[in-house]
């Protein structure tokens, strides 16, 4: 066979008595062929070998085998949000291993929130003096207080930033592995923490605000003056500096209006702009920074809170409801697959959270993740395509390497299938993830342990997919 049709990340293997031959159109085809030959040998040969003079004694064997594989999308990610909780480079780093084995090739990474900000920027040195930490923490989920007074807090400063030279070193790693690192900045709402350092970016320049201490939607937006666009610009200059990613994520989710149609300067900007009401300030904003990017050669993603709000040439993470990815591809964005009922591994994965709080929301099992979605099929008359899907991990409460762990494995497993192979069967899947979960533990992932009595149907009618008002999402 010839490596027409492999594309950048397809391979060829053919392991016979005397040879194994890997092929690939591009070298990370080669990468993902590697990974399958890891998975062919024995689950110790995972374990990296132990000291200097360990000579391995082991022989391992492979199957022979004739495998020609290409990935059924281009983006298969996760996302994890180091805003909510900072998760140091090397626990991220180990992600990075385990997306690559997995044949996952998008980290992306939630930067920037309400909560805390992550990323240095010259310019703007508060932003990680004073943004990356907050003096607490609310321990119950949103909206889950009874009156003012009711909730739980945990009374310890939490905080953490990146170095710049962890996070180029981290873009490096990952593209050794063939994974792309996809930064998230977020605007022009869940910006409290940057409002924090820099009062004069809100539309209230005098009023102090702390790094927000709660979860939920924080009402405090940007501004729209013209500060803000010098800002807007600074932070994504260091953020395409950082990282080569054509992708550049800039948010865009759940910001209330509120503060703009009270503000004389923000309803004079949406005048001067001709734009019909001041909530459109919200596209305006995000069309701003999107054009930046694209000048210089990237390209925006946000997420879509509809199907329409977003600017031409977005790329749209439809999250809230499928219709809303039908639409965005009606109407030219390409569309990453991201809807919280299928792929929010923060939501719980069966009915017995074992008495820790996980984000409100309907349970997210290992069945809901495999089945996923049904894809959107035809090519969109708009000329949109499905680039592919990726999971979620928002970390209000993941404060722990453990718990990034216990969420992602093994429903990242199934996302994954999905997103490399396409849609499979329950029965097929359940069968390799039973082999595949020796890998994880020979890997020392500490992974959610299914319960081993079948669900009753109480549990299985919990698993059905329920509505629930988005905006009472959590993020
Ligand atoms: C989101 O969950 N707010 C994207």
């Amino acid at each position: 066979a010839g490596l027409r049709g492999l594309g950048r990340e397809g391979y060829g293997l053919t392991v016979s008595p005397r040879s194994v031959l890997l092929r690939a159109a591009h070298p990370t085809g080669l990468l993902r062929g590697v990974q399958t030959v890891r998975q062919l040998l024995p689950d110790q040969a995972l374990i990296p070998a132990e000291g200097a003079d360990g000579e391995r004694v082991d022989r391992w064997e492979l199957p022979c085998t004739e495998i020609t594989d290409v990935p059924h999308r281009p983006w298969r990610g996760l996302m994890l949000d180091v805003a909510r909780h900072f998760h140091d480079a090397d626990t991220l780093r180990r992600h990075v291993d385990l997306l690559a084995l997995h044949k996952l090739n998008v980290l992306h990474l939630h930067l920037t929130d309400d909560q805390g900000w992550r990323m240095p920027v010259a310019a703007y040195p508060r932003l990680t003096t004073v943004g990356a930490r907050r003096a607490r923490s609310m321990t119950d989920p949103a909206g889950a207080t009874g009156s003012v007074g009711t909730t739980g807090f945990d009374d310890r400063p939490h905080g953490g930033a990146y170095t710049r030279a962890e996070l180029t070193g981290l873009v490096a790693y990952a593209a050794r592995r063939g994974v792309s690192v996809v930064p998230e900045t977020e605007m022009p709402g869940h910006v409290r923490a940057a409002l924090a350092a820099y009062p004069h970016l809100g539309n209230h320049p005098d009023r102090a605000l702390d790094v927000w201490t709660r979860w939920g939607v924080c009402d405090t937006v940007l501004g729209v003056h013209d500060a803000v666009l010098d800002f807007v610009h600074d932070v994504l200059g260091e953020v395409m500096d950082v990282f080569p990613s054509p992708y550049i994520h800039l948010g865009g989710d759940e910001c209330p209006t509120t503060e703009w149609e009270e503000s004389p300067t923000a309803r004079a900007r949406a005048a001067a702009e001709g734009l019909s009401r001041p909530a459109d300030l919200h596209g305006w904003l995000l069309g701003r920074a999107g054009s930046y990017l694209r000048e210089h050669g990237r390209h925006p993603v946000a997420w879509a809170e509809t199907g329409s709000a977003l600017p031409p040439g977005f790329t749209a993470m439809s999250w809230r409801e499928p219709a809303h990815a039908a639409e965005a591809l009606r109407r030219g964005h390409d569309v990453v697959l991201t809807h919280h009922r299928t792929t929010y591994l923060d939501y719980a994965q069966d009915d017995d959270p074992g008495g820790t709080p996980v984000q409100p929301g309907p349970v997210v099992d290992l069945r809901t993740v495999h089945r996923g979605d049904p894809e959107p099929t035809a090519p969109a008359p708009g000329g949109g395509r499905v680039l592919g899907t990726q999971a979620q991990i928002w970390t209000e409460f993941a404060p722990t390497a453990a718990d990034l762990d216990r969420l992602a494995y093994p429903r990242l497993c199934a996302l994954a299938e999905r997103a490399w192979t396409g849609p499979t069967t329950w029965t097929d899947f359940t069968r390799r993830l039973t082999a595949h979960t020796r890998r994880l533990d020979a890997l020392g992932v500490r992974r959610h342990h299914l319960p081993t009595t079948p669900p009753s149907s109480a549990a299985s009618a919990r698993t059905a997919p329920s509505a629930r008002p988005p905006t009472q999402h959590t993020t």
